[in-house]
């Protein structure tokens, strides 16, 4: 199943406000609300970016072509007044999300920080939702899952009109042992490394898809899954293409899964006593998530995952991505749900 894409100028340019604008796909969502022609304001932090590393010149540079308002999102009264500014908009366009998918702020910013915005827009006549979800809220076993769930809940039934993206895996979650291969080391996997398999999405292609929304009328009002082109793939094939890549014999180390579950389970039952490591526990469980679930569409009737059923957009493969990398490009920004 494969979605077009077009990286043509809107036949409808639109104001739309932007949360999320400094992570990794919100910056590219603002560079393909801007190439179509859009009116685009993005409200960020003060200091955004990984660790806070951007100040508001940093950040207004990456995001040339829109313009950008500080302020605190998870304060009402700041987005109506740093953000919005009582100006009307014809469009929300989320990416946030919290950078750790720690309970606490997932709860503040999945939930809580969208709740606020939705009111605000609102308020300022904005009719269409634009939300960046992820495809593994189909199988919510975790906090930050179920947070993302609770505002997705909330965006269907306030009646404003939304597409609902959830992407599959993004190539920087997926890039994360370059390095240490580069260094000849072994590229690990859980199990056999065919435990799961995922149709990754590159930044400008999930972008492009995200912007597309607003003028495709067919995905007004839907959940939208979506994935990159081309076949799903398995760790195990992304460790063999790197190491084909490198011109080097393959090389793998295999950790069982029941040495995350040990994990889970100490930091589990220590939780308890201790508050800093239930959080720590959480993110085991994210990890351990990520080493047994596929991203790709679950089919309800068999429970598997299915990956003929999984639409596809766009150009950008993984596997170019990687040769580009290994040539020496930039690496991609990480620290979030980073398991290796
Ligand atoms: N990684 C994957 O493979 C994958 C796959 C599918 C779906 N997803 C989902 O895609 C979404 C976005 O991913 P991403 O990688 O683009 O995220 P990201 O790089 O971590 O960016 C998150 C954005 O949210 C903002 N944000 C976080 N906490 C905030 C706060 N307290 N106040 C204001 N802004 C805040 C960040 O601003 P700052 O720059 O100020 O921190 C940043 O702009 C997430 O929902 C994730 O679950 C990820």
């Amino acid at each position: 199943m494969m979605e077009t894409t077009t990286r043509t100028r809107s036949p409808h340019p639109q104001r739309v406000f932007v949360l999320g604008a400094t992570g990794t796909i919100g910056r590219a969502t603002v560079r393909a609300l801007v190439r179509r022609g859009h009116d685009v304001v993005c409200f960020i932090r003060p200091r955004a970016g990984v660790g806070g590393a951007l100040a508001p010149g940093d950040s207004a540079k990456l995001l040339a072509g829109a313009a950008v308002r500080t302020g605190d999102v998870t304060d009402p009264k700041s987005l109506a007044q740093d953000g919005f500014k009582g100006e009307r908009y014809d469009a929300l366009v989320s990416c946030l999300a919290s950078r750790t998918g720690a309970p606490k702020d997932a709860w503040a910013i999945d939930h809580g920080a969208h709740l606020n915005a939705l009111e605000a827009a609102r308020r300022a006549g904005v009719s269409r939702f634009v939300l960046l979800s992820a495809i593994c809220v189909q199988k919510p076993l975790l906090e930050f899952q179920r947070a993302k769930l609770a505002f997705e809940k909330a965006l269907i039934e306030s009646g404003m009109v939304y597409s609902i993206v959830r992407p599959t895996a993004f190539f920087k979650s997926l890039s994360g042992q370059i390095e240490r291969v580069k260094q000849g080391k072994p590229f690990l996997v859980f199990g056999d490394g065919t435990l799961t398999a995922c149709k990754p999405i590159s930044d400008e292609d999930l972008a492009d898809y995200l912007a597309e929304c607003l003028d495709d009328e067919s995905r007004a009002n839907r959940v939208l899954p979506i994935g990159g082109p081309g076949d799903a793939i398995t760790p195990r094939q992304q460790g063999e293409r790197l190491f084909a890549l490198l011109g080097r014999p393959p090389k793998f180390r295999h950790v069982p899964v029941a040495m995350l579950d040990a994990i889970v389970g100490v930091l589990g039952t220590a939780g308890r006593v201790l508050p800093a490591l239930a959080e720590k526990a959480e993110l085991a469980r994210i990890g351990r998530y990520y080493a047994t679930e596929s991203m790709l569409v679950l089919n309800p009737n068999t429970g598997l995952y299915d990956p003929a059923a999984t639409p596809s957009t766009g150009t950008e493969t993984l596997f170019d991505f990687y040769e580009d990398l290994v040539k020496g490009a930039a690496a991609p920004e990480r620290g979030d749900h980073a398991v290796f």
